[in-house]
């Protein structure tokens, strides 16, 4: 599936929920969210008809995300009859880890086995001011529970915020020299009406890695990406068996190599994350579309893609991007 940039896009985002167990201050605003009720969003058998169809014109690769996708009933059943879909190489999910203890061994059992847990803080009293009300030991155990089912990779995201955050990256590299995570450093976007996002709070990733590389060694591992991998430049640490990685969507974004399309959980296809054009494919299913006009859908939605988003830095809001980062699956 080539775009007007000659990008083959063959990895889709899923957010199978808006609704989410945590209250992040860089994802959602403090005065909540307006959440969709069952009927507006799609049905697990409507998500599985629109990757198959995906699937037929080139996707490979599909991720889970919210919300948190674990707060969905069904969600083990629903990723086992994913993982069906003929020519679907790969299903991984990204989740806040605090389901994870309960719910790890049967997500395994249904087929994913690679896992990306949001983890912004290994401090108790800063994880539960930046998710407003998270329990940091929720999500040692879901880790511990990840890794006893034996998903991998692992990958841990941390979003960094100066002033809040950053002085914790010696801590979270640290990890790395322990366990075979792949702790993965994200640049804050400044997505939509959530207020906490300022450009002060911004740090770019190169700060991030020299600070780190006064204290470890970092070896870099590009050359042996997958061609379906996220953003991520990643480094191997030397003396453990875990890694290090920087996404830096705005210092210096990745779009000349962007695979990629998201579906929202109300079942919008949407062309870049940073961008509001969507194609509403919830509403062509409701007409009982045909196998046709579902890849022609599909296909408008990829010629929509924009070269590039114009987000830098000192942008405060993303006027271009009306929804939150918790509707969309980040
Ligand atoms: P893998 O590398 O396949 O494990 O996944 P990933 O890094 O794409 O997925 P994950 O859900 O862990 O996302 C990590 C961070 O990268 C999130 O903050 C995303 O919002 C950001 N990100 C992922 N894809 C894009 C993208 O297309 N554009 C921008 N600007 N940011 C992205
Ligand atoms: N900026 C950067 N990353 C974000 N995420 C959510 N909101 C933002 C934001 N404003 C991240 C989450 C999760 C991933 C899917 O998206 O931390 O790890």
């Amino acid at each position: 599936m080539l775009d007007k940039y000659d990008r083959d896009i063959n990895y889709l985002r899923v957010s199978i929920t808006d609704r989410c167990n945590l209250h992040c201050t860089y994802c959602r605003p403090k005065e909540g969210i307006s959440l969709k009720g069952h009927d507006d969003i799609l049905r697990y058998e409507e998500i599985i008809r629109i990757v198959s169809q995906a699937v037929k014109m080139g996707l490979v690769k599909v991720r889970l995300t919210g919300g948190e996708p674990l707060v969905r009933r069904g969600f083990a059943e629903f990723a086992a009859a994913l993982k069906q879909t003929q020519g679907l190489q790969d299903i991984s999910l990204t989740t806040n880890g605090i389901l994870l203890d309960q719910y790890a061994e049967d997500i395994f059992k249904a087929g994913i086995t690679r896992i990306n847990i949001s983890l912004d803080s290994l401090d108790k009293d800063k994880y539960f001011q930046i998710t407003r009300g998270g329990h940091l030991d929720d999500v040692f155990r879901g880790i511990a529970a990840a890794e006893k089912a034996g998903f991998s990779p692992i990958k841990i995201n941390a979003v960094v915020i100066k002033g809040f955050n950053d002085d914790e990256v010696l801590d979270f590299a640290q990890l790395a020299l322990k366990k075979p995570f792949q702790i993965r450093f994200i640049e804050i976007m400044p997505v939509s009406s959530v207020n906490a996002n300022q450009p002060e709070d911004f740090m770019p990733t190169n700060q991030l890695f020299d600070r780190i590389c006064k204290h470890f060694k970092l070896e870099p591992l590009a050359g042996k990406k997958n061609k379906t991998d996220g953003p991520a430049k990643i480094y191997k640490v030397k003396g453990g068996p875990g890694e290090i990685g920087f996404i830096n969507p705005v210092s210096d974004h990745f779009c000349s190599t962007c695979n990629r399309l998201r579906l929202t959980a109300d079942g919008k296809l949407r062309a870049c994350l940073l961008k509001d054009e969507e194609i509403d494919l919830r509403a062509a299913l409701s007409r009982h579309c045909n196998d046709d006009e579902l890849a022609a859908l599909i296909q408008q939605a990829i010629l929509l893609k924009p070269e590039k988003h114009d987000l830098d830095c000192t942008d405060r809001h993303l006027k271009k991007c009306h929804r939150d980062m918790s509707d969309i699956g980040g």
